[in-house]
């Protein structure tokens, strides 16, 4: 198993965080973030670390990463597509988006386009219901989904070198 470190830059900011918490574990979900932020996912090296730091299980650390779709388990492309699938998305169209982003890039969801430059995913209500379809492109939600929303990200993401 390779050694996973924080930047020296995430490593003054997490000592700083430390500092702030006199309980450890309420570190987990910041450091969830930095760790993605600046590796794109949580690997199990860095789950092992995390534990050491804060003085907890690398269970403890999975259960967390696992709970939430939002952390990524696996390496993902440069841009993540995570659309919902559920209710309020699906009677406003999700399916028919989600036939598009399968017919444009070439992908199912779960995969990632052979350039890397895109994962998709499919995930439980974000919680923007009044404004299905929705999902979200990296950090920013996309609502009221459209297929030429979909086209106009896709193609300026396409292309940039
Ligand atoms: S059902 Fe899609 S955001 Fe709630």
């Amino acid at each position: 198993m390779s050694a996973f470190a924080l930047s020296p830059e995430n490593a003054a900011k997490f000592q700083a965080l430390l500092e702030r918490y006199p309980e450890k574990s309420s570190l987990m979900l910041p450091s969830l973030w930095m760790v993605q932020y600046q590796e794109g996912w949580i690997s199990p090296e860095a789950m092992q670390f995390l534990a050491k730091k804060l003085e907890c299980s690398a269970m403890d650390v999975y259960s967390v990463a696992s709970f939430y779709t939002m952390f990524n388990l696996k390496p993902v492309g440069k841009v993540h597509i995570q659309l919902c699938k559920t209710l309020s998305c699906m009677l406003r169209g999700s399916g028919a988006m989600q036939a598009h982003i399968e017919n444009r890039l070439g992908i199912k969801p779960g995969q990632t386009t052979n350039d890397g430059k895109f994962t998709f995913s499919l995930v439980e209500c974000l919680g923007s219901c009044g404004t299905a379809p929705c999902m979200s492109y990296n950090d920013d939600y996309v609502e009221n989904l459209t297929i030429e929303t979909l086209d106009t990200l896709i193609d300026k993401e396409l292309s940039c070198k």
